[in-house]
């Protein structure tokens, strides 16, 4: 069971401002993942957000741009707090693994970036002013930067320690766990570095006028870009459904699940219609928006995978890309929130099989689901379904 609250969020679209796109990010950040083991914090967390939600005027003033830069001294102080207690949290999860596998040097070497991390930021002066904000923003650039390849690491580490364990589950809960706490930490991180800049249409990270289509467009773009570069042929992509749809949405999370589901696509369209020349199936993207929550379904015709290997595609480390080490892709992950808008090293299509169970464990985490059918012969279909950041219905957990 997972131990979100449920808080009706009343904002309108139409309303929804920079205050209140902070202040929904923020209780979004607070809130997700919390789980049993770490009691404590959720309990804190939790009754610290439920009042917000109800002092929600206070909490808009707090989150309002200010111009003499408050807000951004506000955010460092809160992260100040906040991200110490997280990467703890991460630490205990590394001690808790089996001894076999935390002896793992390239998991050890993970376990160690965190410690440090944790000592460099819970020694770090209490934050009292702009300047002391700026040394603590290049501390976060820094770390971020740092920890660019834990995905990789982690996915060779576990690639290399997998024959000792017979527990799935073990595996399982500690990477869905690791990563989506890392992606949270990250999005924190990254939402604060940016409230020094002036992007349009942004606060922070969060994007109101995100637009699916675009997204989409830009992310078939690369992977097909990948796809030619590896197999010297690609098929095409279209789009249809709600193209139009804009609205507001953390865009960082969806650039790396979309990447992921589309190079599968490719990848499978190219295998199987090799001979086929030029003349191969093309990949078709639906977006679907409604007034509580948007669908993306990809659905390519490369064939499908039997039905037994199904579950089997969402297990960390499951891959049938042949050897794993020479093609293993964490690039394109690890790149992804320390710099959304930089160029992926290309040339790669598939790896080490953290594709779909990270995708999967990222969309679970923003609240969503990620489910395939597949017919095998034929195609596969993947169904990308996510909750609106102001959704009025009664289900969305922020
Ligand atoms: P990787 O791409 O590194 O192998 P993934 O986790 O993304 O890792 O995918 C795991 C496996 O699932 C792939 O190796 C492939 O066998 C299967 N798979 C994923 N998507 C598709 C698809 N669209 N069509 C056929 N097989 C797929
Ligand atoms: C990570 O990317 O692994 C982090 O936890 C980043 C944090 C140390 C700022």
């Amino acid at each position: 069971a997972r131990h979100f609250s449920c808080v009706k969020v009343l904002t309108r679209r139409a309303s929804l401002d920079s205050a209140t796109s902070v202040f929904l990010f923020r209780r979004f950040s607070e809130e997700l993942h919390t789980r049993p083991r770490e009691r404590d914090t959720s309990e804190r967390e939790r009754s610290q957000s439920v009042t917000a939600f109800y002092y929600q005027s206070a909490i808009d003033q707090a989150a309002a741009k200010s111009p003499d830069k408050s807000h951004i001294l506000r955010s460092a102080q809160y992260l100040s707090k906040e991200l110490p207690v997280r990467i703890a949290h991460r630490i205990a999860g590394f001690r808790n693994l089996p001894f076999i596998v935390g002896c793992n040097p390239t998991i050890l070497q993970v376990h160690e970036l965190y410690i440090r991390a944790f000592h460099i930021l819970s020694n770090f002066p209490v934050i009292t002013n702009l300047q002391g904000e700026e040394k603590y923003s290049d501390t976060l650039r820094q770390l971020l930067d740092d920890h660019k390849d834990v995905v990789t690491m982690l996915a060779e580490g576990f690639a290399q320690v997998r024959k000792h364990i017979t527990d799935e589950n073990l595996i399982r809960t500690f990477l869905d766990r690791t990563l989506t706490s890392r992606l949270g930490i990250r999005m924190l991180a990254e939402h604060h570095l940016s409230l020094h800049d002036e992007k349009p249409n942004h606060v922070g990270v969060v994007n109101i006028a995100f637009s699916p289509r675009r997204l989409i467009e830009k992310k078939a773009q690369y992977a097909k870009s990948l796809c030619e570069g590896k197999y010297g042929n690609a098929p095409n992509v279209v789009l249809n459904g709600h193209l139009n749809a804009t609205f507001p949405y953390i865009q960082p999370p969806l650039d790396y699940i979309l990447t992921e589901i589309l190079k599968n696509s490719f990848r499978a369209t190219v295998e199987t219609h090799s001979s086929n020349g030029y003349n191969m199936p093309e990949i078709v993207v639906t977006i679907a928006n409604n007034d509580s929550d948007f669908v993306i379904r990809v659905s390519d015709r490369g064939g499908g995978l039997p039905q037994k290997l199904v579950q089997k595609a969402f297990e960390y480390n499951f891959t049938t890309a042949g050897a794993v080490r020479e093609d293993h892709d964490g690039g394109l992950f690890d790149s992804f929130v320390a710099s959304p808008q930089s160029t992926p090293t290309p040339g790669k299509m598939h790896g080490y099989g953290f594709g779909l169970p990270t995708a999967r464990a990222y969309a679970n985490y923003l609240g969503g689901s990620l489910t395939m059918e597949t017919m095998e012969g034929i195609g596969t279909d993947v169904y990308l379904r996510l909750g609106h950041l102001d959704s009025k219905s009664e289900s969305f957990r922020i």
